[in-house]
């Protein structure tokens, strides 16, 4: 099926419509069990080779990334169109609109995506619920479900770890992995929350209602180096599985574009560089994801080959449509090594 058409009507509408609907659309898909068995097993035909990480079964390596199902409303309809996980979220304790808008915008010579939207989400409670619905109705999809936990705007940051410890006891019955976001750089001082102290404070805030899931923490692709080491070492201290590299890029000053983070190609060296060094620094047994521009088979692998386990994606949906998560399951590039 080519997307080729769907995506030129849906790049005359406004990013953030685009994307409504698209999620509308697998909502729809995803009402149905049946309907999912057949998108998977006729149209989207990924590659099922499982990879045991953190106690789970990852049927492909490939994953979607956090913040294009930010309440949870299709996971079934990411397992139809061959991802091996889905991450879902950010979600804050409380309901909140996030930034005005527009707050999405597409750069298509860069393949590249900038937004603030700023953690627009229903809230941990309704998100639970409908994880609760879904499984009750028999539309939980079987692969690992990461739920992405934030804070609310206008927590203080020295507050910062009761909003992650309430948003992940709503939301750890329902997740099969919690995942720390303190790398978004749309909430202000969210960033800021990247330091030694701080993280160990939140590691253990959403530890103790995870109740032995795995904790990951996600990190921007700014935080390198020194920084970087000692905040690895203390999530790891603290009692966190692992990690995920990267966030999206912030605007520096001057530069000029449209504020927000980037994503996609733009991305791609960074978030590799990152997965690199991280990986060089806490060894070969700690689970590590690879997110930041992967859109071929080429980036999936290098990606892989950096030291990630399993990768995400995101913009790269956006230019060439939902199908690709299975495309690269099928092209052979997952090496039979390292399966942790
Ligand atoms: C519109 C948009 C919203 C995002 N929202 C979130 C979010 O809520 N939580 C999060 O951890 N990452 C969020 N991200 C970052 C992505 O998960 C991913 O880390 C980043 O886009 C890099 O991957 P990509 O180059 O494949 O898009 C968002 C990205 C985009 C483009």
């Amino acid at each position: 099926m080519s997307y080729a058409l769907a995506r030129t009507l849906l790049f005359r509408l406004d990013p953030e419509e685009a994307h409504d609907l698209g999620v509308g659309a697998a909502r729809w898909l995803a009402g149905r069990a049946e309907r999912c068995r057949l998108v998977r097993n006729f149209i989207a035909r990924p590659s099922v080779r499982p990879v045991e990480l953190m106690g789970l079964t990852f049927p492909t390596r490939v994953g979607l990334a956090a913040g294009l199902d930010k309440n949870a409303e299709a996971p079934l309809a990411w397992w139809a169109f061959g991802f091996g996980f889905a991450e879902l979220g950010t979600v804050t304790p409380r309901p909140q609109s996030g930034k005005p808008k527009p707050r999405m915008f597409r750069v298509p010579a860069r393949q590249a995506l900038i937004n603030r939207m700023g953690f627009n989400n229903q809230g941990a409670r309704r998100v639970a619920e409908r994880l609760a619905e879904q499984k009750a109705a028999g539309l939980r999809p079987a692969m690992p479900l990461l739920l992405s936990v934030g804070k609310n705007a206008t927590t203080p940051n020295d507050r910062a770890a009761e909003d992650y410890n309430l948003a992940a006891t709503s939301l750890a019955p329902h997740a099969d992995v919690l995942t720390i976001n303190v790398s978004s750089p749309n909430t202000p001082g969210l960033r800021a929350l990247q330091n030694p102290q701080e993280l160990t404070a939140i590691v253990r805030a959403v530890l103790e209602p995870a109740a032995g899931k795995p904790v990951l923490v996600k990190v921007a692709p700014e935080l390198e180096g020194d920084l970087l080491r000692s905040v690895l070492d203390a999530c790891l201290s603290a009692g966190a599985t692992g990690f995920i590299a990267t966030n999206t890029l912030a605007k520096q000053p001057g530069e000029p574009r449209e504020d927000g983070g980037l994503s996609g190609q733009p991305l791609r060296q960074i978030s590799r560089a990152r997965v690199a060094e991280i990986r060089k620094h806490v060894g070969d047994n700690i689970p590590l994801i690879g997110c930041g521009g992967i859109n071929d088979a080429e980036s999936a692998r290098a990606m892989l080959d950096a030291g990630a386990d399993l990768i995400q994606l995101y913009t790269a949906l956006v230019y060439q449509g939902p199908f690709l998560a299975a495309a690269l399951s099928r092209v052979g590039f997952i090496p039979p090594h390292r399966s942790r």
